[in-house]
């Protein structure tokens, strides 16, 4: 039976990854991590696809995964946290997913990718870039349907628990 995809997207640093695996664990579907797919076939890095070929090459890799992945079922995709750059992208995953935008505040976010260097948007000052990307970002993530704060939350098992529950309401 094919079921509707669950699609996590939201700043970098808010947990999709890890909220994902959880997620894959209980419902038996696979995950699928956009990064690390396009990461796979594009055979470089994240950073070396924005410092060789640019972010704009990046964000059309990205588009075009959404397409593809938007047109099959049964998947927890966790997206990449420009997903939202383009409503498309958004309007593409509702077609076939339940679409859940993980939100955290500034702090929350830093504490989370404090030693993190595969980010290259977070080059420089990581404090600054955060505020500054997340005041631009927020209407955007804000915009989407379903959304979980998970700010100064240690563990991702609640956030993965309330998903489930929009996912299946029915479930015990
Ligand atoms: C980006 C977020 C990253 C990655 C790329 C750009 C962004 O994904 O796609 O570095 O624009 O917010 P994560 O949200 O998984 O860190």
């Amino acid at each position: 039976m094919s079921k509707q995809n669950i699609v996590l997207v939201g700043f970098m640093g808010t947990g999709k990854t890890t909220v994902g695996r959880l997620l894959s664990e209980q419902t038996g579907m696979p995950l699928v991590d956009m990064d690390a797919l396009i990461e796979e076939r594009a055979g470089k890095t994240i950073n070396e696809i924005f410092a060789e070929d640019g972010e704009p090459h990046f964000r059309k890799l990205e588009r075009e995964m959404v397409q593809e992945l938007a047109s099959q079922n049964s998947q927890v995709i966790s997206t990449g946290g420009g997903i939202v750059l383009n409503p498309d992208n958004i309007a593409d995953f509702e077609k076939t997913g339940l679409v859940v935008c993980l939100l955290a505040d500034a702090e929350t976010v830093l504490d989370r990718v404090r030693h993190d260097s595969t980010r290259p948007l977070l080059v420089g000052d990581k404090e600054t870039r955060i505020t500054e990307l997340l005041e631009t970002r927020k209407p955007l993530y804000e915009a989407i349907t379903h959304s979980i704060d998970t700010s100064g939350r240690p563990s991702p098992i609640p956030t993965a628990q309330e998903i489930i529950r929009l996912y299946e309401p029915n479930s015990p």
